[in-house]
């Protein structure tokens, strides 16, 4: 775990649990542990979690008597201490106002440091531990005695694999219910050997334990004596770390640009990976640009070098553009740039992955719009086995395809763990519906090229005299954006200007006829018109784009392939009960009769834009009357 994510956490942990903290003087000396703990409630998770901070002694006075009292009111081990009250005490404290997905626990021994990422376990919680487990060092899975390994440890166990944790402690709790059979055990465990051996899991250790009555779990257990191993807290104390590579290649993620005055100029940001030093030739990607570092500036000081984890501000001998999102690495060790990327999406979110559809992908302080093109398969959790797919659903795990707005900067998973993982947001509810793990670019973009052209868009633009841009018309069917559109475009063509009208009814008989009206098809539908109206931009034209376009998220996307001021969203808003009178096609009446499926403003949605550059009240002015205002805006913006 990086400094600076232990700092944060110990900044967010509550105050009771730091007071915890300083029980223990001395404890920067010790090595920091980070795990993971998998399992559900029911199988032991809270009372092994508070067993281990309850043994530890890690438990404040004040917090010890209201355990006991609540034990008595709410617990449920008949007036004993139920030490999953403790647990479940600092969640509650945790959820309030503190907004990350995973409840992180310190404690402390006198060997070691700990911080447990401490996961809920049901089954639609798979986004807590894909966001839990990326910084961990070891996972702990806990499996009940009674029930064994089940589909949910499986999916836990092929998560933390993805994620790239080698080691795992098979916690077999509740050995007290099955008469601390050591055959029981033993079946568990090559169960589970069995099943792990198809994952990345370097080493596996079986741990018989009782987080109830505390067998096994901070000191060996006389109930067991036929189990030859260390109690939990015992192999955790003594567990090898792995190496905190300063090798990896360097990657510094500019999270801001620092600018206090016309002196200083530095980037500021944490290291991801490996080591900076004074004088390292780098390269800033995307843009290529390289220079050599000049300063590591700290709030302590300056430094002569850095790793990963800290936190510093870089300055570099040459004036060169850099915003939040670049990366800096050495020159001669490149991290890969790309705008298709195929990646492992471990999916979260209630709705299915719909592809096409725009999404947020955040990777470190990147965010792009990304679309999936294509699901190639899927995993079945229970056999591991790869099954064709269309799409995921929630907690679904798969290789996928994205297309992303913008190139990003990253590194396969494999080779690193911090630069190579994203997010994807659900940009109208706001929630991550994926965590992605990068495998790599996209084999078949790999040899596509962008070709650079000698006449460009600016040369084409000034031929025509006009500033080309995407009036971008979106509205109920019948709301009167093609009437509108029309009239503008003979507008502009008489003043002379070079136009385009793209019109859903028309496009959709030729380069879109094989979509229907299903969300998908629509998505694509937008995303295809989007990308000819770009081109059309790219030609020199003002184009017009008359499409109900009725998804925010696909409006959004069309938004991003253009530049800032190439891309106006006009909203012809007309009432739903004015375009189903109009009714100029009979398509509403057809729909009202059940013989349209999926009819817009009917049984599909229509999302109101909240953000486009001109609102028209289409049931309250001709036509003729809403283009001049079109025109009017576009003059004085000096669009047109
Ligand atoms: S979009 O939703 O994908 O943007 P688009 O603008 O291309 O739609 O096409 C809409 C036109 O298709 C409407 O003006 C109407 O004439 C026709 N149409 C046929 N079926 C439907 C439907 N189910 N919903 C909306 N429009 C439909």
């Amino acid at each position: 775990m990086s400094e600076s994510k232990e700092a944060e956490l110990n900044d967010n942990v509550p105050d009771a649990v730091r007071s915890n903290q300083a029980l223990d003087a001395d404890q920067t000396e010790k090595s920091l542990l980070s795990f993971l703990t998998c399992g559900s409630v029911d199988d032991g998770k809270s009372t092994l979690i508070g067993r281990l901070l309850y043994d530890s002694q890690l438990v404040a006075e004040d917090q010890l008597a209201s355990l006991k009292k609540d034990s008595k009111t709410h617990g449920t081990q008949q007036g004993e201490m139920d030490l999953a009250l403790l647990v479940d005490g600092l969640q509650a404290e945790r959820e309030q106002g503190i907004t990350i997905d995973v409840a992180y626990r310190y404690f402390s021994t006198l060997k070691r440091k700990f911080i447990v990422a401490d996961t809920p376990g049901h089954e639609q919680y798979t986004r807590n531990m894909a966001t839990g487990a990326s910084t961990c060092d070891l996972a702990v899975i806990l499996v009940d005695a009674r029930k064994g390994v089940i589909t949910q440890t499986k999916r836990h166990s092929c998560i933390v694999s993805m994620l790239g944790i080698k080691n795992v402690v098979l916690a077999v709790n509740k050995m007290d219910l099955v008469d601390y059979d050591e055959a029981k055990f033993n079946d568990i465990v090559a169960d589970y050997i069995e099943f792990a051996d198809k994952l990345d899991i370097e080493e596996i250790v079986p741990v018989p334990i009782s987080a109830l009555g505390g067998e096994n779990v901070t000191t060996l257990s006389d109930k067991m004596s036929w189990y030859e191993g260390e109690s939990l807290l015992g192999f955790l104390e003594t567990f090898d770390l792995p190496d905190e590579s300063i090798k990896a290649p360097m990657r510094y993620p500019v999270q801001w640009v620092n600018r206090p005055d016309l002196n200083f100029r530095g980037f500021s940001g944490t290291i991801a990976s490996g080591q900076i030093e004074l004088g390292d030739e780098i390269v800033v990607l995307p843009s290529g640009k390289e220079s050599t570092i000049e300063r590591i500036v700290t709030y302590d000081g300056d430094l002569n070098s850095a790793i990963s984890g800290q936190s510093v501000t870089l300055t570099l001998q040459d004036e060169i553009d850099i915003s939040r999102g670049d990366v800096i690495a050495h020159k001669t060790n490149r991290p890969c740039i790309a705008q298709q990327i195929e990646a492992s999406l471990i999916w979260m979110g209630e709705e299915p992955l719909q592809i096409g559809r725009a999404y947020q992908l955040k990777a470190g302080h990147q965010t792009v719009i990304a679309t999936v093109s294509r699901v190639d398969h899927k995993l079945d959790i229970n056999t591991l086995d790869q099954l064709g797919a269309k799409d995921l659903s929630t907690n679904d795990v798969g290789l996928c395809e994205l297309q992303l707005s913008r190139p990003i900067v990253f590194d396969p998973f494999e080779k690193n763990t911090e630069t190579g993982n994203f997010i994807l947001i659900d940009r109208l509810s706001n929630t991550t519906i994926a965590a992605g793990l990068i495998k790599g670019a996209d084999r078949r973009a790999d040899n596509v090229h962008w070709q650079a052209m000698s006449v460009d868009k600016q040369s084409r633009a000034k031929q025509k005299g006009q500033k080309p841009c995407c009036l971008w018309f979106t509205g109920l069917s019948g709301s009167g954006k093609s009437t509108i559109a029309n009239v503008l475009e003979n507008k502009l063509h008489m003043a002379g200007q070079h136009t385009y009208l793209l019109d859903g009814d028309n496009v959709r008989h030729g380069l879109n006829r094989d979509l229907g009206f299903s969300d998908e098809d629509r998505t694509e539908n937008i995303r295809r018109v989007a990308e000819a109206a770009k081109l059309m931009v790219d030609a020199g034209l003002i184009v017009m784009v008359s499409f109900i376009s009725p998804f925010k998220a696909d409006r959004r996307l069309a938004r991003s392939l253009f530049g800032q001021d190439e891309f106006i969203e006009i909203f012809v808003d007309t009432p739903l009960e004015v375009c189903e009178e109009r009714d100029i096609k009979g398509l509403y009446a057809k729909a009202r009769a059940g013989e349209i499926k999926n009819f817009t403003g009917l049984d599909s949605a229509y999302e109101v834009p909240e953000t486009a550059e001109i609102v028209l009240k289409g049931a309250e002015n001709p036509a003729d009357d809403l283009a001049d205002e079109v025109l009017k805006i576009l003059h004085r913006e000096q669009i047109i």
